[in-house]
């Protein structure tokens, strides 16, 4: 008792640009999120990722692209990443837990940030897989729900079981009244959640891209399809899937903007390990 320094020294972080780990919480097999401590120097958009990772065997830093999943206004961060078998980072980092550290690069990038958009009347968040972690970010962002009279959050996966950690975080915000407090209490009827799975039976079944395709998405939605007049949009999932609906968004007239060049539509790879 007397001795209180070991405590923390014990804590003090021994790695490069380490974190602490707050939390972590597995939704699948396949599937985890955590938290972690944040650099106090650390100013990021919503929707921008950093790199992080673990010390590699060969003692050189083993470092990958993650969308940060938590709001800006968050004393913590949060991730969201998928867990592959015998990929490099992810078969050792779905080991973590509370206490451990991870290297964490404290310098934000990414192109799905509002900065990057014109003004717009509806802004539709298009997410495959883990492809949800930068929007869990944009969702709890005020500026989204200031910015635009409507706000789409798609998320498309295989399982049911996959859609859990979005279907929470919806269902966490539609109840915050932090946020109800700072944009008015109707923003959560601002907020539409359209989660499909494409290979376990749930609601709403089959691609996104098929499903607008169709018709299906505005049908079920109410809303018209997307122009370049009305609407904005965020894409983040897997290659072939950003691909495929890019090409759709342009037959829709919309075109792909950037920081230095806002415009109607943004897209980014989710990280696969
Ligand atoms: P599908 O099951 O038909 O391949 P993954 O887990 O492989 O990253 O896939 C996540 C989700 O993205 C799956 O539901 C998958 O559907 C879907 N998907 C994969 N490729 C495309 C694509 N080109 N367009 C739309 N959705 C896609």
């Amino acid at each position: 008792v007397t001795d209180t320094a070991a405590a923390p020294a014990a804590k003090t972080p021994t790695l490069p640009d380490a974190q602490t780990v707050t939390e972590v919480k597995h939704w699948t097999d396949r599937l985890f999120s955590f938290r972690c401590t944040r650099p106090a120097s650390l100013r990021f958009r919503s929707g921008e990722f950093v790199m992080i990772g673990l010390m590699g065997d060969n003692g050189k830093p083993l470092l990958r692209a993650y969308s940060i999943a938590s709001p800006s206004w968050d004393e913590e961060l949060e991730f969201y990443s998928i867990k592959v078998p015998d990929g490099p980072l992810t078969s050792k980092l779905q080991h973590i837990e509370p206490g451990d550290q991870i290297i964490l690069r404290p310098k934000p990038v990414g192109t799905l940030v509002h900065d990057a958009l014109l003004p717009g009347k509806r802004i539709w968040f298009f997410a495959t897989g883990t492809g949800f972690a930068p929007f869990a970010s944009l969702l709890r962002d005020p500026q989204t729900y200031e910015d635009y009279e409507e706000v789409i959050i798609t998320h498309t996966c295989r399982e049911v079981g996959e859609l859990e950690y979005g279907k929470e975080l919806i269902d966490s915000i539609r109840q915050d009244e932090l946020l109800a407090e700072l944009i008015g209490e109707g923003f959560a009827d601002k907020l539409r959640y359209y989660p499909t799975t494409t290979r376990e039976e749930s609601p709403k079944m089959g691609r996104i891209t098929d499903l607008m395709r169709k018709g299906e998405v505005f049908e079920d939605l109410g809303v018209a399809p997307l122009s370049p007049e009305h609407d904005r949009a965020m894409v983040c999932g897997n290659l072939a899937f950003n691909l495929e609906i890019k090409d759709m968004l342009e037959e829709y007239g919309l075109q792909e903007g950037a920081n230095s060049n806002p415009k109607h539509y943004v897209v980014e790879k989710a990280f696969l390990d």
